[in-house]
């Protein structure tokens, strides 16, 4: 049985051939609209969600089936000490496939030893969000044709991100890609990331102003200073205005340089950006639906039937 814990669980081929499956259900959605009559996909999220639960909730009930699940750890018996193996072993008896989101790392991955459904990871700590990250390559791919050739920023919170941890491995499979990654010291990428990076020879750079690189840039991925994983709060404070992406910040970019958000924006990107036509983070949240029904259908096998 398929899970999805880690983009790199997908092969090349596999990407796109699931990228296509999504291209191919955003332009024929009814096509797809019975598929998982029958089946249920159940929403382990024991960490707040808006987009992530509701977008796979959206896009089962979009292909037929339904959905069941809690929406914290407070309402789920994780609040009376059950584990999450004991928990994935129930839920394996009420739905078809799940989708996982929890505060440590590796969860889902223990979840997915314990399973008899596919596990899909929708996010452990700071670690990887694989479904974000496909949501992100299909937008890149829409928005510029390739996924390939291009040097990417990514700004922000790079040390408790998932979201870039995990687009970093993901984009890091194609052929010349370059990331520059803009951070105050307190948010660079993790130590393992860079080494991982440097030792397989990938191109980086690492800097501290997002106006000195804006205007070599294909990609600018935004993210937000991720509170919940700070120790301290007057770090939280002293960090959490480091970037903000303004029209005149903006104006310093190619005409192309499209800037992505997985979401929520606090303040990293100020509302003026939004009417920008380069600003993409509202079109990944409807790419988000389709990407999530393309992978539900590959991990139960039901993606074989269409012809794309
Ligand atoms: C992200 C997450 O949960 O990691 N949100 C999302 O799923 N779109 C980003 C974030 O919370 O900052």
């Amino acid at each position: 049985m398929k899970h999805l814990l880690s983009p790199l669980d997908f092969s090349l081929e596999e990407v796109s051939h699931m990228l296509k499956l999504a291209q191919d259900i955003m332009k024929n959605q009814e096509k797809y609209s019975h598929v998982c009559d029958g089946k249920k996909l159940a929403t382990l999220f024991y960490e707040p969600s808006t987009r992530t639960r509701l977008s796979f909730e959206a896009a089962m009930l979009n292909l037929g089936g339904k959905t069941l699940g809690f929406q914290s750890a407070d309402s789920s018996s994780a609040s009376k000490g059950e584990s999450v193996a004991d928990t994935i072993r129930v839920v394996s008896c009420y739905a078809d496939i799940c989708a996982m989101r929890h505060p440590k790392e590796g969860a889902p991955m223990v979840a997915s030893q314990y399973s008899r459904i596919p596990v899909i990871n929708a996010g452990d700590g700071g670690h990887n969000h694989p479904t974000q990250t496909f949501t992100d390559l299909f937008t890149i791919l829409e928005l510029k044709g390739r996924l390939d050739n291009m040097t990417i920023g990514l700004c922000g919170d790079l040390k408790f991100g998932r979201t870039v941890h995990s687009l970093v491995n993901a984009m890091k499979r194609y052929p010349n890609v370059k990331f520059i990654f803009v951070s105050p010291d307190e948010l660079k990428i993790p130590q393992y990331l860079r080494e991982e990076l440097t030792n397989e020879g990938y191109e980086f750079e690492e800097v501290r102003q997002l106006e000195d690189v804006i205007g070599n840039l294909d990609i600018l991925y935004m993210t937000r200073v991720q509170k919940e994983r700070f120790f301290n709060e007057d770090e939280y404070i002293r960090l959490k205005n480091s970037f903000i992406l303004d029209e005149r910040k903006l104006s310093l970019a190619k005409p192309d340089c499209y800037v992505l958000h997985p979401l929520p924006r606090v303040n990293e990107i100020s509302v003026e950006v939004d009417n920008d036509p380069r600003a993409a983070y509202f079109k990944q949240v409807q790419n988000g639906v389709y990407v999530r029904m393309a992978l539900i259908l590959i991990l139960l096998g039901l993606d074989k039937q269409f012809d794309i």
